[in-house]
């Protein structure tokens, strides 16, 4: 299959609009990360999409809607503090899980009785799901188990030949996929932390529980409330992963004892107060504010692994705000492995 990459403009949007509707994969861009997409009420379209992935078939997709009328149909009922998260933060970076419909597939759903759905905030996604249509499932349009592409230069490396047609809209805003919560029982869950952080929706809707998994593996034996949380997820190709936490100083000194040995080639990704690393490592700067360390870590993953090294030193963060999202990333892309230099 030979896979078009177009810049964002009207026509674009037609024609992959036109795709979505005749049972076809489109990635776009979301304000979040790039989305791998297909029309979700086409049960053939959704399976491809596990296929172009290489995706567990028991991990649920999120379903894209373009306004809060989408929700009808789709899910059963909306409860209060669910319609409160909606009417603050929609369009934009969460997903609620509700009850879902019969209309909606088993295959979206991964057999699960609920369904994930998002509005996005970017202008390039909206105006994608009014042209097609229907709802858009659509997963993060990564091959499974890679870093989530922010760049439609990442979907390309990943899905080249899969795919019919990638929508180039340029970097993410956030770079880091929506904050999802489960909002189908009592009290909210966390499943996984976002641009939306967990503090926002204590705001909102008052208890929250921060879902098992989010920053640490799970236990033996327990259950993933969601399937995306039991899954190898953000690992580079080769490189391993290893997230440092300490003073600027502490954290330098210990990646340049380890470049120092020259039998490993190593990578680091740093923020712009980490300095004097020895000449060896190739380093990413992240810049110093945690909205920068989000919108690029991904990019500084994959940018990594392509020089091939070894092994890649991120610096860790304080998990307040963005931060917990920023540190569920790096745990899971690190395997859990976090040293205290
Ligand atoms: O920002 C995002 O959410 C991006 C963009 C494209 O919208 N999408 C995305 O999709 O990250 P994906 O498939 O990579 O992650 C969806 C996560 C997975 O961890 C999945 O297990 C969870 O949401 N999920 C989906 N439906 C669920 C459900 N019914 N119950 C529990 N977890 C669910
Ligand atoms: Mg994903």
């Amino acid at each position: 299959m030979k896979t078009v990459l177009a810049k964002v403009d009207e026509q674009a949007i037609r024609s992959a609009g036109e795709i979505i509707r005749q049972g076809g994969l489109v990635a776009f861009p979301t304000e979040t990360v790039y989305g791998l997409g297909a029309n979700a009420f086409d049960e053939k379209a959704v399976l491809s999409i596990f296929a172009a992935k290489g995706r567990p078939a028991d991990n649920p997709l999120i379903v894209h809607i373009a306004d809060k009328s989408g929700f009808e149909g789709i899910v059963k009922e909306i409860p209060e503090k669910a319609q409160k998260l909606i009417d603050r933060f929609m369009p934009g970076p969460l997903t609620v899980i509700l009850k879902k419909t019969d209309k909606v597939s088993l295959h979206v759903t991964a057999g699960l009785d609920t369904v994930a759905v998002r509005m996005p905030s970017n202008k390039d996604a909206l105006a994608l799901i009014r042209a097609a249509g229907v709802p858009i499932a659509a997963p993060s349009a990564n091959r499974s188990g890679l870093p989530s592409p922010t760049r439609a230069q990442h979907v390309f490396s990943d899905m080249d030949g899969r795919i019919e047609m990638i929508l180039d809209g340029g970097a993410c805003t956030f770079g880091l996929e929506s904050t999802v919560v489960d909002m189908s029982g009592d009290i909210p869950v966390l499943l996984r932390p976002g641009a939306v952080t967990l503090e926002q929706l204590k705001e909102t809707v008052g208890e929250v529980i921060l879902s098992g998994g989010v920053l640490s593996g799970l236990k033996e034996g327990e259950v993933a409330r969601s399937p995306g949380l039991k899954h190898k997820h953000y690992a580079p190709k080769s490189a391993r992963v290893v997230l440092l936490r300490g003073s600027d100083k502490a954290i330098a000194e210990h990646i340049n004892r380890f470049a120092a040995d020259n039998s490993h080639k190593v990578g680091a990704i740093v923020k712009n107060c980490v300095t004097s690393l020895d000449k060896n490592v190739k380093i990413c700067y992240i810049g110093n504010e945690d909205l920068q360390y989000a919108q690029s870590v991904f990019d500084a993953l994959r940018a990594l692994d392509d020089l091939n090294v070894d092994i890649i030193f991120c610096q860790a963060v304080e998990e307040g705000g963005i931060g917990l999202a920023i540190m569920n990333r790096l745990l899971r892309s690190a395997g859990f492995a976090l040293l205290d230099v």
